[in-house]
């Protein structure tokens, strides 16, 4: 039996924008995992007591399969520590686990590049339409800037950064947000063309704050990719309501994560004010401190 392991990301600027070839910056999230094992068997069986939909998972493998040119008689096991449906990025660390496990088996050695480019091969079928940036970040294992179809860039991010990840519980659909993006941006191109380069402009000017190690204009730069994604109606009242209260604690900024309708927020504080923010959060939601 061989078993590998896959971490959780956080989009930290861009999504959406994402898919239509505009740039990202995700992160890994390393304490959270997903564990695949994988051993011979008569039949493809699934095993997991974290997902539900095991027949949407066997589609997946099959295509990672496909791609490996293997049979995929396998018996797989999938545990995870990354809460699943979450923003947490569980889909994409499933393809990457699954897609480094059947590669042992069968004795290929793959790098970070070519586990990239299998995974994405399911990640398209859990999230169709997918820009890339999730199992990117995950097989990378590190801050990435990303735009589709070119090369990955790595980022030099300041060590000491801490993001908070809050769950607002309200259970969005990535398919279903990034289909009311596209009809928004079918309905009015130009608007929304508009409001993808602003997102742009933020992510590049993010990209220096990050390796700079500017905190300040980190929180300023979420603010502003948060009024960019409220423009694409991507908020709701639960994830506003967090970020108002982030605010409230002092934040350097606050905005949605990934996909919106719900999901997560990301936040970043001052030193002298985190502590207080993470365990006054913490009376309420679900938070994960993501260090880089
Ligand atoms: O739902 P998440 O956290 O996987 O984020 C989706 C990010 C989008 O940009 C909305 C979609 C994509 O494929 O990049």
């Amino acid at each position: 039996m061989i078993t590998e392991s896959a971490c959780g990301k956080v989009i930290l600027y861009g999504e959406h924008a994402v898919v239509y070839g505009k740039p990202a910056i995700a992160v890994p999230v390393k304490n959270l995992r997903m564990e695949v094992s994988v051993e011979k068997s008569a039949t493809l069986q699934i095993k997991s007591e974290c997902f539900e939909n095991l027949d949407w998972i066997k589609t997946g493998i099959v295509k990672i399969c496909d791609e490996l040119d293997v049979d995929s008689n396998f018996s797989i096991t999938i545990k995870s520590t990354i809460p699943i449906a979450s923003g947490m990025g569980s889909s994409a660390a499933l393809s990457v686990a699954a897609t480094k496990a059947i590669a042992k088996l069968k004795g290929v050695s793959l790098d970070k590049e070519a586990v990239r480019k299998v995974s994405y091969a399911s990640e398209n079928i859990f999230h169709g339409g997918a820009s890339g940036v999730d199992n990117a970040v995950i097989s990378y294992e590190c801050p990435i800037y990303y735009i589709k179809h070119e090369e990955i860039e790595e980022l030099e991010a300041a060590l000491d950064l801490k993001i908070v990840v809050i769950d607002s519980k309200v259970r969005s659909s990535t398919a279903n947000a990034v289909a009311a993006v596209r009809q928004k941006h079918k309905e009015n191109k130009e608007k929304v063309n508009a409001i993808f380069d602003d997102i742009e402009n933020t992510v590049n000017s993010a990209k220096f704050a990050l390796e700079a190690g500017d905190f300040e204009e980190l929180g300023n730069l979420m603010n502003l990719n948060q009024d960019a994604l409220e423009l694409l109606g991507l908020s709701v009242l639960e994830t506003t309501q967090i970020i108002n209260e982030c605010k409230k604690l002092g934040c350097f900024g606050a905005k949605i994560s990934g996909a919106g309708l719900g999901g997560n927020v990301i936040s970043i504080f001052p030193d002298d004010k985190f502590e207080n923010a993470k365990s006054e959060l913490s009376k309420k939601y679900n938070v994960v401190i993501v260090k880089l």
